[in-house]
């Protein structure tokens, strides 16, 4: 199934990521243990799976341009999440439907077959304010049986479809199987700039029925990007990323959002929606999609913010933007907890004297207040109020930003070439960001926290 503009995009993309691959390669801020685009622009993860013995992640990709540009689905398979081959990108656009942008979605694994929903994004050209007029946001089903191809694209529904008193902000399909029958979570705008889920349902995967709306009884936002809706150890959660929430203390900081709700009830009918969490609390984490690998449920997150005013240098060097590490998500009551995928583990090197990390995993016991100081760029420090995280250096307009996390008892710091991820008590909260410290700088000065460091291998990337 391809037709000319397709075959095209090919051509044109394998030619763009040849030509700009090195300069992108030689980047001193390049990451080591994370995933990011071969060259252009990466923003949310889409489509993750285990399909077979394989995971795939899937990524909104813009190779032509790291800025963003026109989105497209970039293609990452591995066997063990540490050996990664780069694939050809899985979807273009390259229908009516979907002809200014692949945007997010999902996969539904069913008999080794990928079923990829995503949305379409159409700009009509006109005098449009693209909010309430001027765009079209269509489901779309993308079939795969070889996991690297798609072999049919089908139009499920479109603007008219969706209820009445929407504005055309309806996106980001998430799927999957419960009791005999698909469901999905589409995020939504309403008309009066308030952020929801629509819940459908289908006996056949292609033919989609509306059967709840999920929202608070007050408005929280005005749009809720990428919904995601699981049940883990016995509770239900609505993950999604909401913006247009407004700053409250030391609450949504960010000009996005991102976190979850647990849900009570049934989803299908009668709920209520408990306590709103952020997922995480540094400048750079949002969109994060979740899938279900065996007796655990893994999450990627993409490590960067639309919208926000600070930049990434990397733009410079032809790409931008990664996705976090995968982490798997635990219940803890009504609270997620977040923690790295145990396979990152298998990248520790050597362990480290303190003045040498650089590339490093840290393992910190704590003490009631400390202060860590990471290449002379980054002082994260905590009084059993609060812990901040503050870019002294290498911020690129990031400055500070703060967790309300009571007592700190143990601090784990994932530091990559030009990211740092900071899990604090076991991942009760969560700190990501990127930053871009001198390239030679290395070091972690330390009080009230006693370290293991150890240096970090690389991902192989094929
Ligand atoms: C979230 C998002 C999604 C959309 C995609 C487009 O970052 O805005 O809602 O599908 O990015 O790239």
């Amino acid at each position: 199934m391809s037709n000319a503009l397709q075959r095209d995009l090919v051509r044109l993309v394998s030619r763009i990521e040849r030509e700009d691959g090195p300069r992108a390669t030689a980047d001193p801020y390049r990451q080591r243990f994370h995933l990011m685009p071969p060259v252009g622009w990466m923003n949310d993860p889409n489509g993750l799976c285990r399909c077979g013995e394989w995971y795939h992640v899937f990524y909104q990709y813009g190779p032509f341009d790291p800025a963003g540009g026109v989105k497209m689905w970039g293609h990452y398979r591995s066997r063990d999440l540490l050996h990664w081959e780069q694939l050809p990108p899985m979807l273009y656009p390259d229908q009516p439907w979907d002809i200014h942008g692949v945007y997010s979605g999902s996969a539904l694994v069913e008999d080794g077959t990928m079923y990829l929903y995503y949305t379409g994004n159409v700009k009509h050209a006109g005098n449009y304010d693209y909010i309430t007029a001027g765009r079209g946001h269509n489901t779309v089903l993308a079939v795969s049986r070889d996991g690297v191809t798609a072999e049919s694209n089908e139009l499920l529904l479109e603007n008219k479809d969706y209820p009445a008193d929407l504005t055309c902000h309806v996106r980001d399909p998430k799927v999957w199987a419960q009791d005999g029958t698909y469901y999905m979570v589409l995020g939504a705008r309403t008309k009066d700039n308030r952020g929801e889920l629509l819940v459908y349902e289908s006996a056949d995967k292609r033919s989609w029925q509306h059967i709840n709306t999920l929202t608070t009884p007050e408005k929280f936002g005005y749009m809720w990007e990428c919904p995601d809706l699981f049940e883990l150890d016995g509770q239900w959660f609505l993950v999604c990323s909401p913006q247009g929430v407004t700053r409250q203390g030391n609450k949504y900081q960010n000009v996005y959002s991102c976190g979850y709700f647990p849900l009570y009830g049934d989803f299908r009918g009668d709920y209520t929606l408990g306590e709103f969490r952020e997922l995480d609390c540094g400048f750079d984490f949002y969109a994060p999609q979740s899938f279900v690998d065996g007796g655990r449920r893994l999450q990627f997150g993409w490590m960067g913010m639309p919208d926000a005013d600070y930049a990434n240098p990397t733009v410079a060097n032809g790409w931008q933007h990664c996705l976090t590490v995968p982490c798997e998500i635990k219940r803890d009551g009504e609270r997620m907890l977040r923690v790295p995928a145990h396979e990152i583990s298998v990248l520790h090197g050597e362990h480290i004297p303190t003045e040498r990390a650089q590339v490093f995993d840290m393992v910190c016991r704590t003490e009631a207040v400390g202060r860590l100081v990471i290449r002379g760029a980054a002082v994260v420090e905590w009084d059993g109020q609060q812990l901040s995280l503050t870019l002294v250096q290498g911020g690129a307009g990031r400055t500070v930003r703060y967790a309300d996390v009571g007592a700190v008892k143990s601090l784990r710091v994932l530091a990559d070439t030009s990211s740092l991820e900071i899990f604090i008590n076991g991942g009760e909260q969560v700190m990501t960001t990127r930053y871009y410290p001198d390239p030679a700088s290395c070091g972690v000065q330390m009080e009230g926290a006693q370290a293991e460091i150890w240096a970090m291998g690389a991902l192989q990337i094929q």
